[in-house]
């Protein structure tokens, strides 16, 4: 499963990269406007930091001449971006005319498969189902992610699963088991994913025998 990280913050982009396991990044106007600097700016230096990764950027208008506008723009600045739009009848054809021209797209604010079907059927590259809002209403936000994993592979669809709001590292964990194809996620979860108490304790044990032996790794020589 790819990893992608959920920020308009260049330094959080920038610490992801350098792990060497990043590969996109997704952004909304709200995360956009968090950054606060220019759209084109901030999308354009995310490009930079993580060479050669998918980076998601979001058109804000809702009819379909102004997103068509709006999409030619934003995929204009780095072939590294795809377009990411909104669920509605005018982003869905909006995305089967991004697909037709080749321009990859990223349907956002999915919560239901059948809302994922009309994603799949217009050529959405990613299809963006929602977790974490969903659970904030006491409803299972992965049962509609592994019914859209089950009915992209049922039906050949290219599209592919990206598992968005996730909240905690066991949303990793349920998106892996559902066979999604990508989550993205705040760095603040990516961190979390390294951490269990017996790394940290089994280390300390290693280095604390290791240090009493008076071993080295080097010749002294070398050093
Ligand atoms: O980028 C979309 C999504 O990941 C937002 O997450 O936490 O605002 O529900 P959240």
């Amino acid at each position: 499963m790819r990893i992608f990280v959920d920020t308009g913050d260049i330094n959080e982009v920038k610490q992801a990269a350098e792990w060497g396991i990043l590969d996109g990044v997704t952004t909304n106007p709200t995360l956009i406007a968090k950054a606060g600097k220019g759209f084109r700016e901030t999308v354009l230096a995310i490009c930079e930091a993580v060479p050669g990764g998918d980076i998601s950027a979001e058109v804000v208008a809702t009819d379909y001449p102004t997103m068509l506008k709006e999409a030619m723009e934003i995929s204009s600045w780095h072939p590294q971006i795809t377009v990411k739009v909104p669920l509605i009848k005018d982003g869905i054809k909006l995305v089967s005319t991004l697909s037709d021209k080749g321009i990859r797209t990223n349907v956002t604010l999915v919560f239901t498969v059948g809302q994922a079907l009309l994603a799949a059927k217009a050529g959405a590259t990613y299809i963006s189902n929602f977790v974490g809002r969903v659970d904030d209403l006491n409803i299972d936000g992965m049962a509609a992610v592994e019914e859209t994993v089950q009915m992209v592979d049922t039906y050949g669809f290219d599209s592919e699963v990206l598992v968005a709001s996730v909240r905690h590292p066991l949303h990793v964990t349920q998106a892996i088991a559902a066979g999604a194809h990508v989550a993205t996620m705040p760095l603040k979860i990516i961190e979390m994913l390294f951490h269990h108490p017996l790394t940290d304790s089994g280390l300390e044990r290693f280095l604390a025998d290791w240090n009493k032996a008076g071993l080295s790794i080097f010749d002294k020589a070398t050093v």
